[in-house]
Order: C-alpha cells, then sequence, then structure tokens
C-alpha cells in the first residue's frame, strides 16, 4: 500500500490568515456603516513602474516573431538579468561574484523551500522565533521535530500553553521524543527581552535560518551581530540561510544588506533575495538565490558506497545547481526582461518612491501607538512594525479588541511561533489615508 509523507499531519492548519479574513468579514457584517483599516496586509499594493510592465509587453511581441522567439531558456537564468544583479545589488557594495553562483527562480519562497533538498535529514537546524512559517513547515515536511529541550528552556512552553488554551491553535508544536538528537529544530526566541536577537544556541545548528530585515518583527540585525553568527557558522562549519526579501527596506548605516557583506560569509552562507517586496513582484513571480562556489562541505561516504572509502568535498554550488536543473525549468523570459528593466534609472526612480511610501506607512502607524502608550519595534529599516500587545491580553484577544474598537486590522503574533504571542504585526503595505485616519 502507497505510504504518504506522514509528516504533513504535523503541520498546523494554515489557518491565521483564513480566520482572520473570517473575523473582518463578520465584523462587517455587523457594522456595514464602520470603516475596516486593514494593516494586516502582507502584500504589495503599489503597482509596477510603466517602463517594467512596457518592457514585458515588448518581450511579449518578440514571442510571435520566429526570429526572436524562445522557448526554454537556461534553468539558472538569463545572463542579461544575472549581470544587472551582480552589478547593481552586489558590486555597489564591493561584493564580486561570477555568473554561475546566482540562481534565478520564481520565488523566494520556493527557494527557501526547496533548499532542504540540499541537506540529508541528520542535522540540527535552528531558526527563529517567531518566524516566517516556510523555514519551520518545510524542515516538519522533510521528518525533523523540534527538540524539546528547546522549548523548556524558555518561557515559550507557557506561551504556547497560552496559544493551545485559546483554541487558536495557530503554531501547535511537534515535540521530538526522540532519543537521538542527531536531528531536529531549534526553535531560538527573538522577543523584546532579548532586543530581538537570537541568542547562540547551546546546541551546535548545523543549519541556521536568519532573515534580516524580520518578517515578523521588522528588526534588523547590525553588521556586528551579522559577523558573530558569521564566525560561529565558520567555527562550526554550519550553514547559513539568509534571507533578504526586504533588504531595499534598510535605511539605516551599518545595517548590511547581504551576508556578503560581512569577511568569511560567502564560505558559510546562502542569500535568497526576491523582486516580490522590492520591486512589487509579488505577482509577476521573480527572484534569487546567491550560493557561492566557496561553500563546499564534506560528504561522508559510507563503505557501501565508496570503494575508495574517502569522503567527498562537495560544492554546495554544483548540489543546487543539480536540484535547479533537475527540479526547474527557469523563470519564463519575458519575467526575466521586467526583472532586469527593475535596474533601469527611471525605474530605480519609483520603485524607491514606493518603498519610501511604504514605509511611511509604517512610521505613522508606528508613532500612534507609540503616542497611545504602546511598546512597538520595527518600522525604520522595514515595513514591520511589531506592537507589543498590552499585558494579561493574548495576540487574538488584543485583535478582537482593535477590531472592536477601532475597526483595526492586524496580525496576531502568536501566528508566527510561540514567542510571537503577546505581539501583533501591523503592516505599511496598504493606504497612507488608512495610516493618517488611525485613532486609537
Ligand atoms: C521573509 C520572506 N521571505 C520570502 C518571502 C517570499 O518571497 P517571494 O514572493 O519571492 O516568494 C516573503 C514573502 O512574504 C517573506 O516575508
Amino acid at each position: 500500500m502507497i505510504k504518504l509523507n506522514k509528516n504533513f499531519l504535523k503541520l498546523q492548519d494554515n489557518y491565521l490568515f483564513s480566520e482572520v479574513n473570517k473575523k473582518m468579514r463578520q465584523y462587517k457584517e455587523k457594522n456595514p456603516n464602520k470603516k475596516i483599516i486593514n494593516l494586516g496586509i502582507g502584500d504589495v499594493t503599489r503597482p509596477i513602474p510603466k517602463i517594467i510592465v512596457e518592457t514585458i509587453k515588448m518581450a511579449c511581441d518578440e514571442m510571435k516573431e520566429s526570429a526572436t522567439f524562445r522557448g526554454y531558456g537556461p534553468e539558472q537564468g538569463y545572463d542579461f538579468l544575472k549581470e544587472k544583479i551582480i552589478k547593481y545589488d552586489y558590486n555597489i557594495r564591493g561584493i564580486n561574484l561570477d555568473l554561475d553562483e546566482v540562481f534565478i527562480s520564481d520565488g523566494s519562497k520556493c527557494d527557501v523551500g526547496n533548499i532542504v533538498d540540499l541537506f540529508a535529514k541528520e542535522n540540527i537546524v535552528a531558526i527563529t522565533d517567531p518566524v516566517y512559517p516556510v523555514y519551520l513547515d518545510t524542515n516538519i515536511i522533510a521528518g525533523r521535530n523540534i527538540l524539546k529541550e528547546e522549548i523548556t528552556s524558555n518561557s515559550s512552553k507557557l506561551k504556547l500553553n497560552n496559544i493551545k488554551k485559546e483554541g487558536h491553535i495557530a503554531f501547535e508544536l511537534q515535540e521530538d521524543t526522540e532519543k537521538n538528537k542527531l536531528s531536529g529544530i531549534i526553535l531560538m526566541p527573538c522577543n523584546k527581552e532579548n532586543n530581538f536577537i537570537p541568542k547562540i544556541p547551546s546546541k551546535i545548528p548545523d543549519i541556521i535560518y536568519l532573515c534580516y530585515p524580520n518578517n515578523p518583527t521588522g528588526t534588523v540585525l547590525n553588521k556586528k551581530e551579522l559577523k558573530k553568527w558569521v564566525d560561529y557558522a565558520k567555527e562550526n562549519e554550519s550553514i547559513i540561510l539568509f534571507d533578504s526579501a526586504y533588504e531595499a527596506y534598510i535605511t539605516e548605516e551599518n545595517i548590511p544588506h547581504s551576508i556578503y557583506e560581512i569577511e568569511g560569509a560567502k564560505e558559510v552562507a546562502i542569500e535568497f533575495r526576491s523582486f516580490s517586496k522590492t520591486a512589487g513582484f509579488t505577482g509577476l513571480r521573480c527572484a534569487y538565490t546567491i550560493v557561492p562556489k566557496e561553500l563546499k562541505r564534506e560528504i561522508k561516504l559510507e563503505e557501501r558506497d565508496s570503494s575508495s572509502r574517502n569522503n567527498t568535498i562537495v560544492s554546495v554550488n554544483k548540489i543546487w545547481n543539480r536540484r535547479h536543473c533537475t527540479k526547474f525549468n527557469g523563470v519564463s523570459y519575458i519575467t526575466q526582461r521586467g526583472a532586469e528593466a527593475v535596474y533601469c534609472e527611471e525605474a530605480q526612480k519609483e520603485l524607491k518612491e514606493n518603498i519610501k511610501y511604504y514605509l511611511t506607512n509604517a512610521k505613522i502607524i508606528k508613532e500612534k501607538f507609540v503616542n497611545a502608550g504602546f511598546n512597538a519595534y520595527g518600522g525604520v529599516n522595514s515595513p514591520y512594525v511589531w506592537l507589543e500587545v498590552p499585558k494579561g491580553k493574548t495576540s487574538w484577544e488584543f485583535f478582537d479588541d482593535i477590531l472592536e474598537k477601532y475597526g483595526i486590522v492586524g496580525t496576531p503574533g502568536s501566528g508566527f511561533g510561540p514567542n510571537g504571542e503577546g505581539y501583533f504585526r501591523l503592516t505599511g503595505f496598504g493606504k497612507r489615508e488608512d495610516a493618517e485616519s488611525l485613532v486609537i
């Protein structure tokens, strides 16, 4: 009989946003004349600059002429786009990359999910909590469980019980009961107590997920903090998976846009970037992943696998390339032409304005809540504001409260992990009028 992957049953229901939408609908039915201010939007709302759309149209026209028609392109992406990425996203920060270190894809979500293919199950994986859920879910699907002692060693357990008690089991953790702990997930709490900076875990992780600027907390790591992780990874031969989907939102000096700004990072890190939040491509779909050729690790071959019995040094770039070519057939030519146009002066000017618009929204939202007596974080180098919920309330109770009182919708922090309990995510992706009309 067929055996399905039972790990899918360990995932929590993806109910967070559907629950938010359901509550919003119910509120509208009850209060048809009241306005809802939606600060829960996790998607861009500004249209794509005209020049990018015109370029895409031109690329479409090429498809109808036999002289310019294109079929399959290179799985890793066209050089015309990779050259622009290297020049404008990396060379300007003093980072050199070869064309074959850049892999174009249809989204960072897919890339951070697919990267799990490269690693054996027997790895300890460290993930920040709260978290962009894809990192955790894809590791659970791959058969890793959350290591129990990491849950009991901090306040997460208490928070987790709160979440469960409420009946909103947004984030039910599957605790690992196995004796052998070669494999598993360590959650690294990020909260106001540690200034949202994850502590290096007591158990050495093989794989470390870092996302900065962070979704959902909107916080960042400065160069010194990020260097600590790079040095740690070097010392312990770990690999850092660095998601910088929001790097374009960085406004402060001394905050790295790329992990490769840190010396030695090419030996330990893979970086994920996306055109989604930078250029409004959430619907078009284009992203890229950098896998430096310096990133190499040893594969220990068992006797039966190798006649020579020697271990093998493997280039991570090579095996990612193999995975990519085996499972992916490239982003469409027209989309890549659109992504190339992102780097032209006209598009850059408009895209920077869009980001400023979202950041200003975030600033207004944050200020209004702070003036009303709340503690709020993020919103400076990120479109996300991470609000502390008043003491004694869970994040879902707070959701109900501010929807009922002020017509405001946000996202309960508990949906992002046990350490998200007690917090609330607000975003600057909505309309300026909404941010300005906020009354708390
Ligand atoms: C941290 C983070 N990484 C990656 C993504 C996904 O990006 P993409 O649209 O390229 O799949 C998101 C989207 O919300 C995100 O918040």
